[in-house]
């Protein structure tokens, strides 16, 4: 299909269907990731998820079992945006639902955030690289429309990093999380701090004062005040 005729199509995808329509027509789907989302294409999170389900973006689009949108408020005041999919992921269609997962709920409950009411989770990434390998920059690149459209609609007043690729898919920041992570940074109006990936800490599991997990409780209290001060 040639770039025109999808921009053309997708023309007519923004202008033809009311918002509310719950569902895109596949053939309506601008398959090169080259042919921009733009920003307002959706209305709501269940018509983005609907796109994201029949996406073919980029290669993973045929090697997924299922498209990961979010889980969580999508009304909450936090965002928590992690890398990509894995298996238990892919099979779910639910973000961090795995041991890394679980492991990113104890942590925000330590603190008293509740992932079903104060949180809206999900990655840069919709669909599961194979053998877990990071996303490409292409494959980046092509599913970025969909974050920035969450962001849209969710309107978090504090968005978390979870791990080296959020930051650098949503920000372009290449400094390693060891560097980055605790401290506040402004993206485009929004407050974003950058945190361990919860996969690491499995790692990691030493708690002693200046571990990986110690940092990583310093900073979800540093999110868990900022979320107090913002009187949500
Ligand atoms: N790791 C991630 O970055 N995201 C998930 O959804 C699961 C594991």
């Amino acid at each position: 299909m040639s770039n025109e005729y999808q921009l053309n199509l997708f023309e007519q995808l923004n202008q033809g269907l009311p918002a509310s329509s719950p569902s895109f027509p596949p053939e309506l789907i601008p398959t090169d990731a080259k042919i921009p989302i733009p920003p307002g294409t959706y209305g709501t999170i269940e018509e983005l998820a609907d796109h994201c389900h029949q996406c073919q973006r980029c290669g993973l689009g045929s090697t997924r079992t299922r498209a990961v949108v979010g889980r969580g408020n999508s009304q909450a005041a936090i965002m928590a945006i992690g890398e990509a999919p894995g298996q238990n992921e892919d099979e779910t269609g639910l973000p961090f639902v795995g041991k890394a997962g679980q492991l990113l709920d104890k942590i925000l409950a330590s603190v008293r955030l509740d992932p079903e009411q104060d949180i809206y989770i999900c990655n840069i990434n919709k669909c599961r690289p194979p053998q877990n390998r990071v996303p490409t920059p292409e494959e980046i690149a092509a599913c970025k429309p969909y974050l920035l459209e969450q962001i849209r609609l969710v309107e978090p007043k504090i968005i978390l990093l979870i791990g080296a690729t959020a930051v650098r898919g949503l920000l372009g920041d290449r400094r390693g999380i060891t560097k980055i992570r605790g401290q506040w940074l402004e993206w485009q109006g929004y407050l974003c701090m950058p945190i361990f990936h919860p996969a690491y800490l499995l790692r990691n599991p030493s708690r002693e004062k200046g571990s990986p997990k110690w940092l990583m409780w310093q900073d979800i209290k540093a999110v868990r005040a900022k979320f107090d001060e913002i009187g949500w």
